[in-house]
Formats: C-alpha cells, structure tokens, sequence
C-alpha cells in the first residue's frame, strides 16, 4: 500500500504517458547503441585481443543511462551541433572500463554482467585488467575528437569542449569514481559500521560522479552557465545518489535473469550498503526522496525535458 501511495503522488504532474516513454527509450537506447558502434575501435592487430575483449564488454548492452542522461540534459538546455556524439560514446566506454574492473576477482569477483559472463570470465585477468585500460583511454580519444566537429563552428565551442573534458576527467578520477571505488573496497575489511557520512561519500563518488560528469557535460556543450551548471550538478547527485541505493536494494530483492547479473554479490563480499545500513524500506523511501528533489530542480528548467523527467521517474522503480 504504501509503494502505490508513493507512486501515486509521483504520479502528479506527469506530462508523458507510459506507453509512449517506453517507445521513446528504446528508441533512443538504439539510436545510442548504434553511435557507440560507429566510434568502437577495429579488432586487427597484435593487439586484437584486448580490443576484441573491449567491445564485448561494450556490446554486451547496458541501459545507456549515462548518454541518455547527457543528451537528454544537452537537448533541455538547447545545445546543438555534433561535438555531444563522441562525448556520448565516451562517457559509456569509461562506465563499461568501471564495470569491467569492478567485476575483477580482486575487486567484486562478479562472473555475469550484462547478461554475459564478465570480460575477465571470458579473457583471464590480465586481459580485463587491459581491456579496462583500453576503454578509459580510447574514451578520451574519442572525445578528443569532438575538437573535429568544433572547427566549423570556432573558438566558443573550443572552450566548451576543453570544459566538457576536464570535468570528464575529474569526475572519472580519484576525486570522482576511483576515488568511491577505493572507499567501497575498503570497507569491506570494517568491522564496525559506516556511517552515513561515509557511505554517502562511497555512493557520491563512484556512483553518482559519472552521472553528474553525463549530465554536466551535456550542460556544458550546450553553453550552460555557471548557476545553470550547479543545479545540474546537484540535480546528478541526487539521482546518482538514488540509482545506487536502487543498485543495492535489487542486489537483494532482484531477479538476476532480469537484472543481467549476479544478485547477492554485495553480502557475498561483506559490503555495508544502504540497504544493510537502513533496511529495505527507508532505503526505497529516500529513493523516492532524493528523485523528486531531482525533479524539482529540473522543473526550473524551462527547457522541453518531459522525457528527462519520465526518465527520472522511472528509475524509482527500475527492476534492471
Ligand atoms: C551499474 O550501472 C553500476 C552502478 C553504478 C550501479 P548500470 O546499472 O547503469 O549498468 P548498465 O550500464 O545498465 O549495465
Ligand atoms: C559499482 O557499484 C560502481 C562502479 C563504479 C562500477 P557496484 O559494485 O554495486 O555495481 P554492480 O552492482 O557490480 O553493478
Ligand atoms: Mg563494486
Ligand atoms: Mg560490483
Ligand atoms: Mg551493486
């Protein structure tokens, strides 16, 4: 009853039907699909190997969350041009490296990813440890490549372009998602419980930075200014925030032929989540929370973001 009470008032004010998100997403979801195709590197060369292992990992699908939150924000702010296309790529090469990495044995040992065996599974560690390497760096190089299609256009978009990879570049590192990735490992080896401080550093960093990177770096290709720029920032965090806390609730009540990968695996490595920390109720309750603060900053938006928003609202209940 109270789910459907929670749904309900989310309910309000929605201005796209059901049926027609739906039809939107996988649309979109293909339209990405196939632009990551387009900017995967040529499996030749003595190197074959890890470029074979790169595009698996890649190819495998995936929601394409990320681009999807990047150009639904770069579209909201009126952005135009194609420089956001290898952005779009990019941003979905180093999430993938994320994942690849984070399923190596020394890490969450998780064998299933995307409804495949993990990249290490398939390849041997070293080779997802270097097909890892591979992504993070062929992202930026693909991204590098914006600067082709800004040479019509001149110096203005230049800037932006440079702005768009220095907080790619800061939001993927150590003060970004290496940085939450670090502090999730070690709190495995705790003994005593995380406080809320410091899990919400953990779900902040490698979590909600590479969203925050998605959508600020569709911001900043479309110009965005400054205070534009933190409300954005803000309104990642919270459904940065809200997409892990989801990730850890399915990691317990999920259905892993849905989800495309192992459930369990947090308890299975002692992870402290929010879920093991607050339970399962509060936790689906501050999902709910942190979205609709999501929502209303995007409503200050006048920008068209009906999609954005159904998007948003959508991730409250995902069950993948
Ligand atoms: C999984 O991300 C890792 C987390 C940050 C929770 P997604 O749930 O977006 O994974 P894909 O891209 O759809 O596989
Ligand atoms: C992942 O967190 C965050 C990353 C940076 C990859 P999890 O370890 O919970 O992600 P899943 O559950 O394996 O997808
Ligand atoms: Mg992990
Ligand atoms: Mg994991
Ligand atoms: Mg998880």
């Amino acid at each position: 009853m109270k789910n459907l009470k929670h749904s309900n008032a989310v309910r309000d004010g929605r201005k796209m039907e059901q049926q027609e998100f739906k039809s939107l997403l996988r649309q979109k979801t293909s339209e990405i699909d196939a632009l990551i195709e387009q900017y995967l590197p040529e499996e030749n060369g003595y190197q074959k190997t890890v470029l074979e292992a790169m595009n698996y990992s890649l190819l495998a699908g995936g929601k394409r969350l990320r681009p999807m939150l990047m150009h639904e924000t770069f579209r909201m702010l009126g952005g135009s041009g194609r420089a956001i296309e290898p952005f779009m790529a990019a941003i979905e090469m180093i999430h993938t490296y994320s994942l690849v990495h984070d399923d190596l044995p020394a890490m969450d040992n998780d064998e299933y990813r995307r409804g495949r065996e993990t990249t290490w599974k398939v390849y041997g560690d070293a080779m997802g440890i270097l097909a890892g390497d591979g992504l993070l760096n062929y992202a930026f190089e693909t991204a590098l490549a914006a600067f082709d299609f800004a040479e019509e256009t001149g110096t203005e978009e230049m800037k932006r372009i440079a702005g768009a990879l220095k907080l790619l570049a800061n939001k993927a590192g150590v003060y970004g998602m290496i940085g939450g990735q670090t502090a999730d490992i070690e709190a495995e080896e705790r003994r005593t419980p995380l406080s809320t401080k410091q899990l919400l550093f953990i779900h902040e960093h490698k979590t909600a930075a590479l969203i925050q990177a998605s959508m600020m770096v569709g911001a900043v290709l479309a110009g965005a200014g400054k205070d534009e720029l933190a409300a954005i920032e803000k309104c990642a965090y919270n459904i940065g925030i809200a997409f892990q806390i989801q990730d850890d609730i399915l990691d317990v009540t999920g259905d892993s032929a849905e989800l495309g990968k192992q459930v369990g695996s947090d308890a299975q490595n002692n992870k402290q989540t929010y879920v093991t920390i607050n339970g399962l109720e509060k936790s689906g309750a501050d999902v709910e929370r942190l979205s609709k603060e999501a929502l209303r900053i995007l409503a200050d938006f006048e920008g068209e973001h009906d999609f954005l928003e159904e998007l948003v609202i959508n991730l409250i209940h995902r069950r993948r």
